[in-house]
């Protein structure tokens, strides 16, 4: 078990790394002796909700599976269930799934009474790699990934990489591509690592899994730290890919790609754009492709039946745009992401032309 201590802010909280049983008393002390309401889906409910009821009192909140959760009648459920449930300020609600109900839970948790404690348990590689740890909630609102957020810092996160034995492989492929994500921002050695060891990773091999997990999440909590909010750019580097990833996932239709897929091919043609524009070894960039291809992720528009000429208008309305400028996270080579504020909306139309 490894405990990380992260700094948001005026808030701080720990990741245990390990197995939830290590965590009872962390989990007790946060509960005093009440019943916590788990956000969950039926599926994790039914494969893991046992575990944690072995350890504490909770009465489950089912949602829709996957990014299906993230929308305002997912939002508007949980508040009514939590003033059903009359929790106040100080009762902490469990997260207990992947992205999606860590995103939704958040969101209803840091609304409800203006913020009561969040607890996530994720149960994805890519939750437990990313999107557990940082604040960040969200639900997609009018067509548009993410449109309505707010940063609500965890009170307590549990990462067990046990729960990834039930994962499906196309999840776990999905959540592979984030950890190759924090590689190729700024650990050139780390994708030097997952070179040798991606596929142990992605087949079972739970001292990996775990490895590869602490890596991500000690590499994320550095980020957040110097950027709690998304406001000086640092943080704003964790996006590397996701520019094009949003745009993709909004074109597929939410959910039909997975958000790690998108990420795959949004790394793909960030590091192909950067090569274009002669910022980063072309050699680098292909393998970058190989690697994710490797793992049997996405890594062209084509596999997932995306016009590359519909990413451009979406691409220019991201959140990551400032005074109408385009905004990329692009790449100096594996492991060197930086921030570019000023890319050519036109130098980008005839790259994303040019792209299978
Ligand atoms: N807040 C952030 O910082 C952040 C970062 C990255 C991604 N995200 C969000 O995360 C979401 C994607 O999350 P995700 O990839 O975890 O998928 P998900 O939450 O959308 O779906 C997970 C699926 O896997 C199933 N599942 C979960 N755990 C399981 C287990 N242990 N065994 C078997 N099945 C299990 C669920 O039932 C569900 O069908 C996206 O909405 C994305 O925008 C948020
Ligand atoms: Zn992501």
């Amino acid at each position: 078990m490894m405990i990380i201590s992260a700094e948001a802010g005026t808030c701080s909280y720990d990741i245990i790394v390990g197995a939830l049983e290590h965590a009872r008393s962390s989990l007790r002390r946060l509960a005093a002796g009440r019943t916590l309401p788990v956000v969950t889906d039926e599926r994790v409910w039914f494969l893991h909700g046992e575990r944690l009821a072995a350890i504490l009192p909770v009465e489950p909140i089912l949602v829709p599976e996957g990014e299906a959760a993230k929308d305002w009648a997912g939002l508007r459920q949980l508040i009514a269930r939590f003033t059903a449930m009359n929790l106040d300020r100080s009762s902490p609600v469990i997260a207990l799934g992947g992205g999606s109900i860590g995103d939704l839970t958040g969101l209803a948790s840091g609304l409800f009474k203006r913020g009561c404690p969040v607890i996530h348990i994720p149960t994805t590689l890519l939750a437990q790699a990313d999107s557990a740890v940082g604040g960040k909630t969200a639900i997609d609102a009018e067509g548009q990934k993410n449109l309505v957020g707010m940063f609500h810092q965890p009170a307590l996160v549990l990462a067990d990489v046990g729960f990834l034995d039930t994962l499906d492989e196309r999840q776990l492929r999905a959540g592979y591509a984030e950890i190759v994500k924090y590689a190729l921002i700024g650990h050139q050695i780390v994708f030097d690592w997952l070179e040798d060891h991606g596929h142990a990773i992605l087949s079972g091999n739970r001292e990996m899994r775990e490895e590869a997990v602490r890596q991500c999440i000690a590499a994320k909590v550095r980020v957040v730290e110097a950027d709690p909010e998304d406001r000086n750019g640092l943080r704003a580097l964790l996006n590397f890919g996701h520019t094009f990833a949003h745009a993709i996932e909004s074109v597929a239709g939410l959910g039909s790609v997975l958000h790690g897929e998108a990420v795959s091919i949004g790394m793909v043609l960030a590091s192909a754009f950067s090569a274009k524009l002669g910022l980063c070894p072309a050699s680098e960039a292909a393998r970058v492709r190989r690697h994710l291809a490797q793992a049997s992720l996405p890594t062209t528009l084509a596999e997932v039946r995306v016009d590359p000429g519909a990413l451009l208008p979406l691409m220019a309305g991201d959140k990551k745009n400032q005074a109408g400028r385009l905004r990329l996270v692009l790449s100096h080579g594996i492991g060197r992401a930086f921030l570019s504020d000023g890319v050519d909306a036109e130098q980008l139309r005839q790259f994303l032309a040019s792209v299978e």
